[in-house]
């Protein structure tokens, strides 16, 4: 009974303009889904500039700031919300490390990317950055709570 008063963990994960050019959104999503998460919200969005600089602003002072959120405002991005117990440090497993060269054969960037600047997907750092971002991306009608009918030790 505790445990269904508590919020299940939820984490944002983007795939960014490269990764939507390239055909990785459902590759992305499969990945997530076969995990075990749960898929709680998504969209395709175009972000304007403001938007990015909100989203990307602890690292206004880093010399590839400008870059970053022009890469992201050059192409429509899918937007999500995955939710599961452990999702933001798992969600990060999935992606690989931040840098491309870093990353194992087996997450996404180290099977899909090599350049940092154009590395597929965005996946928050830590669970309050994910309440940051998702707050950000998403309306709260827009996150759905639903139940699998079929699986109740699948989120
Ligand atoms: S830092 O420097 O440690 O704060 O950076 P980091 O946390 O590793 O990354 C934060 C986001 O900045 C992106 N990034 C870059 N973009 C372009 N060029 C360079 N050199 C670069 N270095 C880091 C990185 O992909 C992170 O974006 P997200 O969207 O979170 O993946």
């Amino acid at each position: 009974h505790f445990f269904s008063v508590v919020a299940m963990e939820q984490t944002f994960i983007a795939v960014k303009p490269d990764g939507v050019q390239r055909g990785l959104v459902g590759e992305t999503v499969r990945r997530f889904e076969q995990k075990g998460f749960k898929l709680v919200a998504m969209k395709m969005v175009q972000a304007s500039s403001a938007h990015l600089e909100e989203h990307y602003k602890d690292l206004k002072e880093k010399p590839f700031f400008s870059g970053l959120c022009t890469y992201m405002a050059s192409g429509p991005v899918v937007a999500m919300v995955w939710e599961g117990s452990g999702v933001v440090a798992m969600g990060r497993m999935l992606l690989g490390e931040t840098k491309p060269q870093d990353s194992l054969p087996g997450t996404l960037r180290g099977d899909f990317c090599i350049n940092v600047g154009r590395n597929i997907v965005h996946g928050s750092d830590s669970v309050e950055s994910a309440k940051r971002e998702i707050a950000l991306w998403f309306k709260r009608e827009e996150i759905v709570t639903w139940k699998s009918c079929t699986h109740d030790w699948l989120y």
